[in-house]
C-alpha cells in the first residue's frame, strides 16, 4: 500500500507541475479560500486510483471526493496543500495522502513536486525523504528554534485567528515562518529543517500524513494543552519533543 501511495503522490505531483505551466482557473470558496481546477483534477486522479485498487476502503478528500464505506481503512487526501501559493505561482505546495486504520494513521506520504522531495512513513517503520531516514532536530529550547505556523481563512472575521499567539511567539524564537502548506511544514519538522509547527482550525487532510512523518521521525504531536493528537485535533502542536512543553506554555496568551 505504501508503494501504491508513493506512486500515486508522484503522479498527482506531476499533474500539479504541469498545471503550473499554464493559466489556472481560480475560484473563491470564501474571500481568501481559493480552489483551482488543478485541485479538482488532482483529487479526481487520486480518488479514481484508490477506488480501483481498494474498492472497499473509505475516502475522506478535501474537495468533495469523499466516499463513506463501512471499512477499517480510510484514505485521507489533500490533493493540493498550499492552494493559495499554487494559484500565485509561489513554489511551496504538496500532495498529502494518509491511510488510517480506524483512527490511526498507518502510512503517510507528502510529496513536494518542486523539489522532487517525497516524504513517506509507515507506522513503526520510521520516516524517510527520498529513501533517506528522517530525524527531528535536537534544538533544545524555543530561544534557538525556527518554527512555523498558519492562519485560518476566516482571519478577518474571527478573532480566534492566531494573531495573539503569533505576536507572542515571534518574540521568543529565532524565526516564525508562514510558508503556506501545513503538510510540508510538518514534513520539515520531521526532517529537522523546522523545530516545531503550531496551528489552529486545521483539517485532517492537511496533517494526517505529515503527523505520522513527525512521530516516526522521533517528534511529538499534541493539542495546545498537551493532550494526545488525533486526526481530528484542530489545535495542533508538532515538535521535536524537546521544545514541546515550552511551546505549550508560550501559546497560553
Ligand atoms: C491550507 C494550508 C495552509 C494552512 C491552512 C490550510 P489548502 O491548506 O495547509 O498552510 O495554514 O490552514 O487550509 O487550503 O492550501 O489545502
Ligand atoms: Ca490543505
Ligand atoms: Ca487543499
Amino acid at each position: 500500500m505504501l508503494d501504491f501511495a508513493i506512486d500515486l503522490a508522484r503522479r498527482a505531483g506531476a499533474l500539479l507541475l504541469a498545471g503550473l505551466e499554464r493559466q489556472r482557473s481560480v475560484k473563491l470558496k470564501s474571500p481568501f479560500d481559493l480552489v483551482t481546477d488543478i485541485d479538482y483534477a488532482s483529487e479526481a486522479l487520486i480518488v479514481e486510483a484508490i477506488s480501483q485498487q481498494f474498492p472497499d476502503h473509505a475516502i475522506l478528500a478535501e474537495e468533495g471526493g469523499s466516499t463513506a464505506r463501512d471499512s477499517a481503512y480510510t484514505w485521507v487526501i489533500d490533493p493540493l496543500d498550499g492552494t493559495n501559493n499554487y494559484a500565485h505561482g509561489f513554489p511551496y505546495f504538496s500532495v498529502s495522502l494518509a491511510l488510517l486504520q480506524d483512527e490511526t494513521p498507518i502510512l503517510g506520504v507528502v510529496y513536494d513536486p518542486m523539489r522532487d522531495e517525497l516524504f513517506s512513513a509507515e507506522l513503526g517503520c520510521g520516516a524517510r525523504c527520498n529513501g533517506r531516514r528522517l530525524h527531528v532536530s535536537t534544538t533544545p529550547q524555543l530561544a534557538s528554534a525556527l518554527i512555523s505556523t498558519g492562519f485560518p481563512y476566516d482571519y478577518a472575521t474571527n478573532p480566534d485567528n492566531n494573531a495573539r499567539e503569533f505576536t507572542a511567539l515571534q518574540a521568543r524564537v529565532q524565526g516564525v515562518r508562514r510558508a503556506g502548506s501545513a503538510a510540508l511544514d510538518l514534513a520539515y519538522v520531521a526532517m529537522g529543517r523546522l523545530d516545531a509547527h503550531w496551528e489552529l482550525r486545521i483539517n485532517p487532510w492537511d496533517i494526517a500524513a505529515a503527523a505520522l512523518l513527525v512521530s516516526e521521525a522521533g517528534g511529538r504531536l499534541s493539542d495546545w494543552h498537551g493532550n494526545p493528537w488525533t486526526p481530528w485535533t484542530d489545535r495542533l502542536i508538532a515538535s521535536n519533543g524537546l521544545i514541546h512543553e515550552e511551546l505549550i506554555q508560550a501559546l497560553q496568551v
